[in-house]
């Protein structure tokens, strides 16, 4: 298969053209696109148009299906596949806007998923843009007295931290049972294929820093984000309908954006591949 990957910016995301995921993709073409995804952490997959079991056939390319926390959000005929969506409301009646905030997927799990991948449905005419972070940078480019402060830290990550900016939509008892209590992590990962370093917070689970004072753990981790997501470490990606993004969650942040005309359906699939314990 002839396909053509062209970077998206000088550090994170790349653009792939000429494969079409609802078709068997060959070994050679396989083996290139995991290579590019590790490389630049973002793959946007143009011009797809792939039903739920399609999109789980695609997804397998890129590594095994990870079961997600909330069913919630399953579909129900393909409950692997979930949907991000503008149109659910909280209990008290107030727009849900999912994955508002920089975090990074399920890292309350034990092995958090090391991809998350969405593919449009159904776009608004403008915004909602995603926004990603390159956590290698973010580490790489730290003041010397920090990188030093965060080596060997270790994070608690919960379903919902209690310092949260953004409230999550609640797990249904069912699944409580399946989703640990808490986890420990450390905030500087190494990434298992790249080899490189990057910094590993996310403030809609830490609840935490081991063997650190509150006060002071929430002045760090607020510092290691203020300087994370500075402009200049992002890729922002505008959807276009069929795009099929694949992220790393092992070396990125992400946000959505809930800026555009709620009048309008925002509606994309959403699977995650599992991932290994970060070290
Ligand atoms: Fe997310």
């Amino acid at each position: 298969m002839d396909c053509s990957i062209a970077r998206l910016s000088s550090h994170t995301g790349a653009e792939v053209r000429g494969v079409d995921l609802a078709q068997p993709v060959d070994d050679a073409t396989r083996a290139r696109l995991n290579r590019a995804f590790v490389e630049h952490s973002v793959l946007v997959i143009r011009d797809q148009k792939l039903t739920p079991p399609q999109m789980l056939q695609a997804a397998g390319l890129f590594g095994e299906v990870f079961p997600q926390h909330n069913a919630r959000f399953a579909l129900p005929d393909f409950p692997l596949v979930h949907y991000i969506s503008n149109q659910d409301r909280y209990a008290d009646g107030t727009r849900y806007i999912p994955g508002d905030g920089y975090h990074t997927d399920h890292s309350n799990d034990r092995l958090p998923p090391k991809a998350t991948i969405l593919h449009a449905v159904k776009l608004p005419d403008h915004g909602g843009d995603t926004q990603y972070v390159n956590m290698y940078l973010a580490y790489d480019t730290l003041a010397p007295e920090l990188k030093e402060r965060v080596q060997g830290l270790r994070a608690v990550h919960v379903y919902q931290s209690r310092f949260s900016g953004r409230k999550l939509m609640g797990l249904d008892p069912a699944r409580r049972d399946h989703v640990p209590d808490h986890v420990v992590h450390p905030i500087v990962r190494t990434h298992p294929e790249s080899g490189r370093k990057a910094l590993y917070i996310n403030p809609i689970r830490i609840e935490g820093i081991v063997d650190m004072a509150e006060g002071e753990a929430l002045t760090l981790l607020d510092a290691l984000l203020a300087h994370a997501v500075q402009p200049q470490h992002q890729y922002r990606h505008r959807w276009r309908p069929g795009d099929v993004v694949i992220w790393d969650n092992r070396s990125l942040l992400h946000k959505a954006n809930g800026d555009y005309d709620m009048s309008q359906v925002r509606y994309l699939y959403r699977l995650m591949l599992k991932g290994d314990r970060p070290v």
